[in-house]
């Protein structure tokens, strides 16, 4: 059965009993902040577990989309040496929220195996936690499994957490039993790793909400999440147990076969590269199409580790460019069907991962160089400590296999225990930084009102002025009752015009108000997705809940959100038409102040694709043509050639706004008419990070504002030069050959004076022995060497010693004529000098320089050369 076919058959087998069919949620956990990346299928699933949230369902099956490869549960080093480690899988599951406990969840997963998949019931194993008898009795009692096919197992490995906190349970797993032919043991034995009892489904009893400190608090109703490895199942039922060898990895592979070259089974080591490729390939690309882009901290951080680590195997495998962004089409082609966001982004993906593979190139080169010196360090028999390989590692990327292979043949050893420690250090440090994504939690209260309430109605498309009846208060995070006058609260609703930030669109603000009551609302967001949250503080009067109130949005701010939102899709379509396709969005933020827009492009936009960005989204306001709204669904919405967004969700309701030659899927509020936007400005553009360009630009009275800035400035700039403004620049110009004259006047003056300076100078050369000596302090000499190339010229033959001093420093210069250099050393002379006056210095025989820091001693310095001649 091909994967595919098993992903339908478990959500159909689950639908038909009483199961509603859940799409997979984002890679990224919107909402949670405890965790990295979705790692299970109750992820989107964890309020619900919780009590906090319930659902019109109270059963639900998933294909959940799980990354693996930061935060708790992280299988990264061991992809591609194991038959069953991924960073990348999907997780089949059914999910009872109070509904269903153990006996139903047993049964279940029994008949799905056995008589749907069709699996030999003699080949099943079970595991129970150890003190769970109700457990033991449903499998062996009610199912029948006989007490050699059962193991009690201790916490480690049957009883399931998400994360640190949140909802946990004992659990009991289901094995296949490949067969004598396979080395391996059942669990609880000591060959338990080998391959032949594979852990195909476990069944989790939640039934705690594990807290910071670690107690275990009984959830309001026990309840079941299960998970099944797809590609674990697609093994076994494909008869191997090797999960790389199931149809889509073995698709996956022959692509990577296809660039590099290299085929599997030519070597083990090479299989490995070929196996990492394949999986590495699935969660980079999986989770730049939900948004993720790499950097260097958080989630993006671990993206590029993933990529780099795929990199260095194809190095492995002998590609010396970017190959792995040619390897998406497959991916495409094996699971872009049911996951259509892979397909929509995919000319992004390859974007990026092209970029980031050349960005890593460079890097290896680099690293290249520290393996030639760590060589060098080592010397013919030597051994390259494990700090320099962890650095080779983790900074150039190289993993001691490369390093190894790099070596190969020289006689060098790799402290490889060094190197473990190193990395042992890393894992901690990497675990101790992921503080969360910063996102605050949710306050319970939130549920509650939800829960109660229902959503809120948005009716700020239309009016900026409605009536709201208040069905919420929050203080801190519990719910209240009232909010007096200095109380700083979270206002729910049951209607609003007020915009809650979304889509990049800033919230709105205003003032709600009742009878004798204000409350002034600062920002406005939504929560669980459709609940709107008015922050801000009761400035006058009180509020309770079940009051209406009147909700008014501060008309002017709106306005220019508005022009900057539209704006923002006009620039889109412009940059995309005149910079190419290849341009999509990767951020935007829309403020009353100005826009924001991330996009993919490899280079900076140049000073005239800059104009004409400018001039085109200007003459696109003055075409002042209506902008539109409809809705739609979102296929009539890709139909209609739409532009979506790379990593947004949307519902099965779109809106598509249309704003002349641009038309996108957008939930945020617009002008009228184009020509609302009155005048469109860049005001800068920048790279911020590889491959993707920022412009910020303003609107409206913003721009005009910096026109109006950029024109006082100007005039400023006339009236100093006392032109008109439009004669600036040729006045600068004017000034500037007047300025570069002076220079050049003031040069020779400066050089005449100076060589007056000598002629006075020389004539006070004393006789030290029959020799000429001068020692003087020179002022305003601003080539020393210079100036005293030409005094020994006037002297013919002697020793000179100058001195000046220049704010806190003193200059010394000491000269020597050619006849007599075998006699005196101008670098010893000047040493000596300088360090009276507190410097060090040297040169040449005949000619040495010399610094000090103690101006006042300059004149005793001067009067030692005289010694130093006698
Ligand atoms: N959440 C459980 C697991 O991931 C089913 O194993």
């Amino acid at each position: 059965m091909k994967t595919s076919e098993i992903r339908k058959k478990f959500l159909g087998y689950f639908a038909s009993k009483g199961h509603e069919v859940v799409e997979s949620s984002s890679l990224v956990p919107h909402g949670d902040p405890t965790l990295m990346f979705t790692n299970a299928g109750m992820v989107p699933f964890k309020h619900v577990f919780l009590g906090d949230e319930t659902r019109s369902y109270v059963r639900a099956t998933s294909s959940q989309k799980c990354v693996r490869a930061g935060g708790k549960h992280n299988d990264l080093e061991n992809v591609g040496h194991t038959a069953r480690h991924h960073t990348f899988f999907e997780m089949l599951g059914n999910f009872s929220f109070g509904d269903y406990f153990k006996e139903d969840a047993i049964n279940f997963a029994w008949e799905f195996l056995t008589e749907e998949l069709k699996l030999d019931k003699s080949r099943l194993f079970v595991t129970v936690f150890e003190d769970d008898d109700e457990a033991y009795d449903l499998w062996t009692k009610g199912v029948g499994i006989p007490e050699d096919k059962i193991a009690r197992i201790g916490a480690k490995d049957n009883f399931w957490s998400m994360g640190d906190t949140g909802p946990c349970g004992p659990c009991s797993e289901i094995f296949y039993d490949h067969g004598e032919h396979v080395w391996g043991g059942p669990p609880g034995t000591p060959e338990e790793d080998g391959d032949r009892f594979v852990e195909i489904w476990n069944l989790v009893f939640m039934q705690y909400d594990r807290d910071a400190e670690g107690t275990l608090n009984p959830l309001p109703k026990p309840s079941v999440d299960t998970g099944m490895g797809l590609e674990r199942v697609a093994a076994v039922l494909q008869g191997t147990h090797d999960n790389y060898s199931i149809d889509l990895f073995q698709n996956l592979i022959a692509a990577a076969s296809k660039v590099t070259g290299i085929k599997l089974g030519d070597s083990d080591e090479q299989d490995v590269s070929l196996r990492v490729l394949a999986d590495h390939l699935r969660s980079v690309s999986f989770l730049l199409a939900d948004g993720v882009l790499p950097s260097n901290e958080g989630r993006g951080f671990v993206l590029r580790r993933i990529l780099r680590r795929a990199c260095r195997h194809g190095r492995l495998l002998g590609m010396k460019q970017a190959f792995m962004y040619k390897l998406v089409q497959a991916l495409v082609d094996e699971m872009g069907d049911h996951f259509t966001e892979l397909k929509e982004a995919q000319g992004n993906i390859e974007q990026v991962i092209r970029i980031e593979e050349e960005r890593f190139i460079k890097t290896l080169d680099k690293g290249l160089k520290l393996v030639e010196q760590a060589v060098s360090d080592a010397g013919e028999g030597g051994t390259i400590p494990g700090k320099t390989l962890f650095t080779l590692y983790d900074t150039f990327g190289f993993p001691t296999d490369l390093t190894a292979d790099i070596l190969k043949g020289q006689n060098i050893h790799l402290d490889m225990d060094g190197f473990e420690v190193c990395m042992n250090e890393q894992r901690e440090r990497a675990r101790a930084a992921w503080g969360g994504s910063g996102e605050a939690a949710l306050p319970k209260a939130v549920f509650e009102i939800r829960e109660q309430h229902g959503a809120t109605d948005f009716l700020g498309y239309t009016t900026i002025q409605a009536e709201g009846a208040i069905s919420g208060l929050i203080a801190g995070d519990k719910a209240a009752d009232v909010a007096k006058e200095g109380d700083e609260v979270w206002l729910i609703a049951n209607q609003t015009p007020f915009y809650a930030e979304s889509g990049g669109q800033t919230g709105d603000t205003g003032v709600i108000r009742n009878k004798d009551a204000e409350f002034v609302v600062t920002d406005t967001k939504k929560v669980l997705s459709d609940l709107f949250v008015h922050i801000g503080k009761v400035s006058k009067g009180s509020f309770s809940v079940g009051d209406t109130a009147v909700f008014e949005v501060q008309g002017a701010r709106r306005d220019a959100i508005a022009r900057n939102h539209t704006a923002t899709h006009l620039m889109h379509a412009v940059l995309r038409d005149v910079l190419g396709e290849h341009v999509k969005q990767a951020g935007s933020l829309v403020t009353d102040e100005r826009l924001r827009f991330d996009f993919s492009h490899h280079q900076p936009v140049s000073e005239d694709e800059r104009k004409i960005i400018e001039a085109r989204v200007n003459a696109a306001i003055w075409a002042n043509d209506a902008v539109e709204t409809k809705l739609m669904t979102q296929d009539e919405a890709v139909a209609s050639g739409a532009m979506a967004l790379f990593g947004e969700k949307y519902g099965d309701e779109v809106r598509v706004v249309s704003a002349g030659f641009s038309t996108e899927l957008c939930g945020g509020t617009h002008v009228k008419r184009t020509g609302d936007i009155g005048v469109f400005r860049i005001v800068s553009e920048a790279g911020i990070a590889a491959g993707v360009r920022r412009i910020e630009a303003v609107t409206g009275e913003a721009a005009y504002q910096s026109f109006v800035a950029d024109a006082d400035a100007l005039n400023r700039a006339a009236n100093l030069v006392k032109v008109r403004p439009n004669e600036v620049v040729d006045a600068i110009k004017t000034l500037q050959i007047k300025l570069k004259d002076a220079e050049k006047e003031l040069q020779s003056v400066k050089a005449k004076a100076s060589t007056g300076q000598l002629d006075d100078l020389i004539a006070t050369a004393q006789d030290v022995n029959g020799i000429k000596l001068l020692t003087a302090e020179v002022k305003d000499v601003a080539d020393m060497r210079d100036f005293m190339d030409k005094a020994k010229g006037k002297l013919k033959s002697g020793v000179i010693v100058f001195g000046q001093i220049k704010g806190e420093k003193v200059q010394l210069v000491a000269g020597v004529t050619k006849d007599l250099t075998d006699k005196y050393n101008a670098g010893q002379i000047v040493r000596e000098v300088a360090q009276i006056c507190g410097g060090k210095g040297g040169g040449k025989p005949d000619l040495a320089m010399a610094g000090g820091t103690e101006p006042s001693k300059l004149k005793e310095a001067l009067s030692e050369a005289c010694n130093l001649l006698k």
